[in-house]
């Protein structure tokens, strides 16, 4: 067992936020998904205080080595989410962390108050990120504002925070340092990269939300670089993603310091994902064991050369 943040996990493998739908997969594949469950850990896609409707169409573009998304977070909002979702995923055979957005710190706050009294409920995931609502990226991208956030929240819930930090930031090891100060309790990057499709013929933006995020293998060296530059800034846990297809992309991850790999648009392609790479990753750490020299600072100082960290 792995221990994250106070919760037991029986490997490193959890879900994306917004990219594996438990509600309608057991739909699909019945209580045999209860049994052979994907993820140590499930994450929620994000709930917003009121319900969303999301983007209009189009909102997926299959970029050449990835996908890029303007689903717009649609959701049954709080009270839906209590009422509907929660009770349905409180069967799940693992963690639940459910990961919620406001676009005021009392919106936030309200989220975390609400979900952090349930019992049901192992962790909170705060997503600061999302680039196709702008409140969650003003906030996400300046360590003041997720500091002033962080203040406001953290006495609300003795619940683990997990702030999910934006790729779409100038520096982002300075935001997860920010996080740490104000007491999360850990860290999850990336999430998707602004990013933008024209229609054929440049008739205007593809997706009905104008721009998207970009996710999948397009993204994965982008995830590394951010994952590696935020381990050597702070010590709370990291929950790394960004592209990860395979045990050795997982590997890679762990290596440059995350504790917990999370799998997002490769469920779309292969919904057993998760655990396809838990096994393989089991079979790759006692197969690679004996002849791994290599600890994860020793990983960090080779990866991670051009840091502009000043400690350094
Ligand atoms: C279709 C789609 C929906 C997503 N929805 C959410 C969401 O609701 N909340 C969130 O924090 N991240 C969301 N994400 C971001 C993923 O959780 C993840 O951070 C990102 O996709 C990078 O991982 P990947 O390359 O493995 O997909 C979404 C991604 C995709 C592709």
């Amino acid at each position: 067992m792995l221990d994250f943040c106070g919760i037991a996990l029986a490997h490193p493998i959890v879900n994306g936020s917004g990219t594996f739908d438990a509600i309608a997969a057991r739909r699909a594949f019945g209580d045999e998904l209860l049994d052979a469950f994907p993820f140590s850990a499930f994450v929620s896609k994000t709930i917003t205080l009121r319900p969303r409707a999301g983007n209009p169409p189009p909102r997926l573009w299959e970029a050449q080595t990835g996908l890029i998304n303007s689903i717009g977070l649609p959701n049954r909002g709080l009270r839906g989410y209590l009422e509907h979702d929660l009770p349905e995923l409180a069967r799940l055979p693992v963690p639940l962390i459910t990961n919620v957005m406001g676009s005021t710190e009392a919106e936030v706050a309200e989220l975390v108050e609400a979900i952090g009294a349930r019992p049901e409920v192992a962790a909170i995931e705060l997503n600061v990120s999302c680039p196709n609502v702008r409140t969650g990226l003003d906030i996400g991208a300046n360590p003041e504002s997720l500091a002033a956030l962080m203040r406001a929240v953290r006495p609300l819930t003795g619940k683990p925070l997990i702030v999910k930090l934006t790729p779409n930031s100038a520096d982002v090891a300075a935001v997860a340092v920010a996080a740490e100060a104000e007491g999360a309790d850990a860290v999850s990057l990336i999430n998707t990269i602004r990013a933008m499709a024209l229609a054929p013929a440049g008739s205007g933006p593809w997706l009905g939300g104008g721009t998207g995020g970009l996710s999948g293998p397009a993204i994965r060296a982008v995830a590394l670089a951010q994952v590696a530059a935020v381990a050597r800034r702070v010590a709370i846990p990291i929950v790394g993603m960004g592209g990860v297809a395979t045990a050795e992309h997982a590997k890679h991850l762990l290596l440059v310091g995350a504790t917990v790999v999370a799998v997002g648009t490769e469920s779309f392609r292969d919904p057993a994902a998760g655990n396809r790479i838990a096994e393989a990753l089991k079979s790759l750490q006692i197969a690679e064991s004996p002849s791994t020299p290599m600890n994860e600072s020793e990983a960090l100082v080779e990866v991670d050369v051009n840091s502009s960290n000043p400690r350094n």
